[in-house]
């Protein structure tokens, strides 16, 4: 009788043997939790596409960092909606924004205990939907450049530590960067949406942050799925420009990206688990077809195996909840 010569069984004999032979782990502490906030909103709002998910008023806003907080999650990222939109996005850049008071109000209350971020885009806040501004029928990348570098800089008046610009303009990285330092915000970092992808993962959040293009789609901005050097030079530039974190985005269907950028550049790399990734499991498990919990920890983990420092996900609560039941 021959033996195989190989018996990698051994490693998985035990609980214990299996604890030491683990590779991946995911902890709160890996993770970035999503924070709506709505102007003139009384109550929280249940965003209906993403279970569990809501949009809250900016009074419920330090009592859901506080949860996060107390969860061991290290930072938020936060998104706001806006009563007001125009055609040139003023209310993303008003010091009274939506998103300024609530990056003042947690600044005030946590002061360093937790990472604000803060999305950097106009999507939510044009009358057209789209991330840029739109001069005759196009979106005007260096016009939008302009416009994108005062939302930053309002955001670190308020008190934001890390900008996250999605809006995928050319040169948004570079314009931020040298927005904050003249303003003095050497400290402010940049992660940025470098490699984010024209996807249909999004339709979720267009829903919980009312941002869905009112014509057309985002082809001319985002990259194309099919494209992985073209991703990867999106990457390259953001690093040239000055980013801090890179991100690639969706997370699931673009895993060969973040192992991509994990291999070949030395830069703390960002995983957006985006809001389609979220609904496919929520949905899924609520007709009993897959294990929520055990689901949402494997995808967390590829994520992480495949080479992410740091997931933003819409599950980044409830994971958090039982990672702790379990320690
Ligand atoms: C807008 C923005 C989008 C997401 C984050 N910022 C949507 C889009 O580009 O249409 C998607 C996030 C998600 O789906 O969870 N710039």
């Amino acid at each position: 009788m021959s033996f195989p010569t190989r018996r990698l069984r051994r490693l998985r004999v035990s609980e214990k043997m299996r604890e030491l032979a683990r590779q991946t782990t995911v902890t709160p502490k890996d993770l970035i939790c999503p924070v709506f906030v709505q102007e003139d909103l009384k109550t929280r709002v249940k965003v209906k596409s993403m279970t569990e998910i809501e949009r809250l008023p900016l009074e419920d806003v330090n009592d859901e960092v506080g949860a996060i907080s107390d969860l061991g999650i290290p930072a938020i990222m936060l998104f706001g909606i806006p009563s007001q939109k125009d055609a040139s996005g003023t209310s993303a850049f008003d010091k009274n924004g939506i998103v300024q008071k609530a990056i003042s109000q947690i600044r005030g209350s946590f002061d360093d205990r937790i990472v604000i971020m803060a999305d950097v885009c106009l999507c939510q806040f044009t009358s057209t939907g789209h991330c840029g501004i739109i001069h005759g029928n196009k979106i005007d990348n260096d016009a939008s450049l302009n416009t994108l570098t005062k939302i930053a800089v309002s955001q670190a008046k308020a008190g934001v530590d890390t900008v996250s610009p999605s809006a995928m303009m050319d040169g948004q990285v570079a314009a931020i960067r040298k927005a904050l330092d003249d303003e003095g915000f050497v400290d402010v970092s940049i992660m940025s949406h470098s490699a984010k992808h024209r996807s249909n993962f999004y339709s979720p959040f267009r829903d919980a942050a009312e941002c869905a293009p009112k014509f057309g789609d985002r082809k001319t901005y985002q990259v194309p799925y099919t494209n992985d050097r073209e991703s990867m030079m999106e990457v390259e530039s953001d690093i040239s420009e000055g980013a801090d974190i890179v991100m690639i985005k969706p997370a699931l269907s673009y895993l060969d990206l973040i192992a991509k950028t994990r291999r070949e550049f030395n830069i703390p790399v960002a995983a957006y688990s985006v809001s389609g990734e979220y609904a496919l499991v929520k949905a899924a498990s609520q007709l009993g077809l897959v294990d929520e919990r055990g689901v949402t920890e494997e995808i967390l983990h590829s994520i992480k195996r495949a080479g992410a420092d740091m997931i933003v996900t819409y599950f980044a609560k409830s994971a958090s909840s039982a990672f702790l039941q379990e320690s």
